[in-house]
């Protein structure tokens, strides 16, 4: 009961944290001194509708609202496909369900950001973006803030890994297909991350041991925390590390 106790508390503290809100984020597009937003022109209205949609959205799973990107990714410069610990980095992170291609749609600068599934009763409505770091198509093109190497779009080389298990419970998990490498060691996990999101299978919902996995969305809260970077743990003190690893 006491543990409990504790655990709600976390949470509403953490929900007043969140309620700094969206509106004062890059994510909001309709902002006009964000570097990337709506034309003035444009029709479209509300935040949520560049990434979700009610009805009709490309997966139940977050009820997806902006356009996949047709890129693979991959660590192309990773011996064997694997991390040091012996796990495979994913191969499928544009079909896996995971919220990680989701971030990609925008973040690999190939895709306009008003390019969206559903709107106003319309499929694949045009929305005009413009701003300073727009391109000819509306997509991204701020070098910093595309996270593929630039000249694929593909490449993620140099990202920490994503769409990979998390050792949920100091335990071997499977996750995306993937199974917690050989050379892990179990103990240098914190066994019940808090702060930051871990996943459970399918990319979503809870986490349990032997079935967990991490994100982009497991660092971030891309609806805005207070922190820079929209970074659900501050990186201060490595607080965001140390969040999962024991070091
Ligand atoms: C720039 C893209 C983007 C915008 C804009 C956005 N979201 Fe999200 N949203 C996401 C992503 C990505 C996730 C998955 C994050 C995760 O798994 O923690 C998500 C998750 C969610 C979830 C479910 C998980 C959770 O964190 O509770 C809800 C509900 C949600 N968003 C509502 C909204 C609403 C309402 C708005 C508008 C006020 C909005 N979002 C605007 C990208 C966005
Ligand atoms: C609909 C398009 C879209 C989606 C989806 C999206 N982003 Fe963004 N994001 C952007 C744009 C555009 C910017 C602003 C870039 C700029 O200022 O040049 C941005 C900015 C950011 C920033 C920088 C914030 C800052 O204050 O400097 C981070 C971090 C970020 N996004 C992470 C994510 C993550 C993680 C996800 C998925 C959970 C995600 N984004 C999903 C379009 C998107
Ligand atoms: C292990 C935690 C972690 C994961 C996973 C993660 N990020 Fe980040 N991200 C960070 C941190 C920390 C920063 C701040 C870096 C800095 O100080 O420049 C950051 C910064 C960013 C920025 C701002 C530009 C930059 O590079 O500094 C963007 C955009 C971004 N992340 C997107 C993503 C996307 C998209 C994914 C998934 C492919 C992702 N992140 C996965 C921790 C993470
Ligand atoms: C949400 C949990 C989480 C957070 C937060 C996190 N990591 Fe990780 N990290 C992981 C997982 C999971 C792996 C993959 C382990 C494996 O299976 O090999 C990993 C792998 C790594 C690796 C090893 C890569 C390799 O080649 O084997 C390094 C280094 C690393 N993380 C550094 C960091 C740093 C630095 C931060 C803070 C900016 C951070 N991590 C934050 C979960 C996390």
């Amino acid at each position: 009961m006491v543990v409990r106790a504790i655990a709600a508390s976390t949470v509403l503290f953490s929900t007043a944290a969140l309620a700094q809100g969206i509106t004062s984020t890059k994510h909001n597009f309709q902002s006009q001194t964000n570097p990337v937003h709506v034309d003035p022109s444009a029709t479209e209205d509300g935040i949520c509708v560049f990434c979700h949609t009610p009805h009709k959205g490309a997966s139940s799973l977050l009820l997806w609202n902006h356009t996949f990107s047709a890129n693979n990714y991959s660590w192309a410069d990773v011996s064997g496909g694997k991390t040091t610990g012996g796990t495979s980095y994913p191969t499928n992170v544009r079909t896996w369900t995971g919220s990680t291609a989701k971030c990609l749609s925008c973040h690999d600068g190939t895709v306009s950001i008003g390019a969206i599934y559903w709107s106003n009763a319309t499929a694949s409505p045009t929305v005009t973006m413009a701003g300073t770091d727009v391109g000819a198509s509306g997509n991204l093109n701020n070098a910093s803030y595309i996270i593929p190497d630039q000249s694929t779009g593909t490449d993620l080389k140099g990202n920490h890994p994503v769409g990979v298990p998390y050792s949920y419970d100091q335990a071997v998990a499977t996750y995306n297909g993937i199974s917690t490498g050989p050379d892990v060691k179990l103990a240098q996990w914190v066994a019940r991350p808090t702060g930051v999101r871990v996943f459970g299978s399918g990319g979503g919902g809870a986490p349990a041991a032997g079935a967990a996995g991490i994100e982009c969305a497991s660092c971030h809260d891309p609806h805005g925390t207070g922190n820079t970077f929209f970074l659900r743990v501050t990186k201060s003190g490595s607080q965001l590390c140390l969040s999962c690893h024991i070091k």
